[in-house]
């Protein structure tokens, strides 16, 4: 039976406008992913190519992708003003990938086709992809254009590094359609904020560690990393220089970011030392294991006898507590945010142990969250903020972008604190 449409599942962009430009690049093929992944999530998506990526990918493609149709020049639909009308009522305009040859003439503030038209139009979100190949990139010319367009407040996907068009790699690789899909949505969830964060090294944890038991098992937890790696993005988003270290999490890492990959509890706490010195703020939203087995050389074999196994487990570092123990007064890191996933017993409840656990590390901030009620792997969260002593400074819930914006709001309050 065909579903009604109060039962068509509701997606996070519902009834989001968004207009993705595509320009005539190589990568123009990684658009209709994009553009998938945002219809799918419920956005309504306009594709506006330039004349020369249909060299590329053609006008049949966006149409049935977005479901809407495409056009390139000012001079189409001239009876309703699209040239005007797309960029009044787009939520967003991300381009991708967006050339070195459209980078310079969006610096420039041109409109001779649909798409910059629409950029000088709009006063929505602008989201560049870039993609070329590295020289290009590097060139002052394109090092000066992106500089002044991120000035005036349009956001740039830093090109990831690997292979390009030809035999070479190097940096000017698009990321991964995914990782800009994801991007448009932290840019969306962080409303009219601004680069706050701009100048500021933030290294994040996430993810759940792996403590390894023998050559074939590990031991490990139910976090999926998606709350750290939308911390991490929301943070470039608004302008860090972001370091996320991403223990065992199949989750996608976000576009932008340096990542550091761990494994076990101890092997995340080698990353945290080395990074510490350098961070301005340092998020733990990784799942570290309490307890750590002796690890066996060679596969624990099955007991004839049926006698089955008893683990001994120790206790590993209490990381948090550690770094704020070991940072002197007016060093790095200046913020240290922990977290608390805690359930309720038959004696306290959840934000009990929270405030105790505030109390005891003394972080700056501890974000206090319910896992009795979210479950692991969930795209929202609900989180409580607390200070040093346990007081409660905010709430917050929606998706995990939005609720790290919130998270960060409080970061980048207790940075200029400091700074004061
Ligand atoms: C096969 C091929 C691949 C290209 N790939 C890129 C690319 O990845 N990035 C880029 O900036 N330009 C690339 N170019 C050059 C652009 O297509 C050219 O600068 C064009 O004028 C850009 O048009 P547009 O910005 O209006 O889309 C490529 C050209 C060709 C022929």
């Amino acid at each position: 039976m065909p579903a009604s449409p109060s039962s068509v599942p509701r997606g996070p962009l519902d009834g989001i406008r968004v207009i993705v430009g595509v320009c005539a690049g190589i990568a123009a093929y990684k658009a209709a992913h994009v553009v998938r992944g945002l219809t799918e999530r419920g956005a309504d998506v306009r594709v506006v190519p330039t004349q020369s990526s249909l060299e590329f990918v053609g006008t049949a493609t966006w149409e049935a992708l977005s479901h809407n149709p495409v056009r390139t020049s000012v001079f189409e639909d001239v009876d309703s003003v699209a040239h005007v009308r797309l960029g009044q009522e787009a939520d967003a305009i991300l381009v991708v990938p967006a050339t070195a040859d459209f980078i310079a003439r969006a610096r420039m503030g041109s409109a001779d086709d649909l798409l910059t038209a629409s950029l000088l139009v709009t006063r929505a979100p602008v989201i560049l992809a870039p993609a070329m190949h590295t020289e290009m990139w590097e060139h002052p010319a394109t090092r000066e254009n992106i500089d002044v367009l991120r000035s005036r407040g349009v956001h740039v996907i830093e090109p990831a590094s690997g292979r390009l068009t030809g035999r070479d790699t190097g940096v000017g690789r698009l990321p991964e359609p995914e990782a800009i899909v994801q991007f448009t949505q932290s840019v969306l969830a962080s409303g009219e904020r601004a680069r706050d964060l701009e100048g500021s090294h933030v290294v994040i944890t996430a993810g759940g560690t792996r403590e390894e038991l023998d050559p074939v098992r590990v031991l490990t937890n139910h976090s999926s990393g998606k709350q750290g790696t939308a911390l991490a993005r929301g943070a470039y988003v608004r302008g860090a220089r972001v370091t996320l270290v991403l223990a065992g999490a199949s989750v996608e890492p976000p576009a932008g970011v340096e990542v550091v990959r761990v494994e076990s509890a101890a092997d995340l706490s080698s990353a945290v030392r080395r990074l510490e010195g350098e961070a301005d703020a340092l998020i733990m939203a990784a799942a570290v294991s309490d307890f750590t087995p002796e690890t066996s050389e060679s596969k624990i074999k099955k007991r004839e006898d049926e006698s089955g196994l008893t683990l001994h487990l120790t206790e590993t570092e209490d990381i948090l507590r550690g770094l704020v123990e070991r940072r002197a007064p007016g060093q790095r890191p200046r913020v240290i945010c922990g977290f608390a996933a805690e359930t309720g017993d038959e004696h306290t409840n959840a934000l009990a142990h929270a405030k105790r656990k505030a109390q005891a590390k003394g972080a700056d901030l501890l974000a206090f969250n319910d896992v009795s009620e979210n479950a692991f792997g969930s795209d929202r969260n609900e989180l409580t903020f607390l200070d040093a002593h346990g007081e409660i400074i905010g709430a917050a819930s929606g998706s995990k972008d939005e609720v790290s914006h919130a998270m960060l709001d409080h970061v980048a309050e207790l940075l200029t604190r400091d700074h004061g």
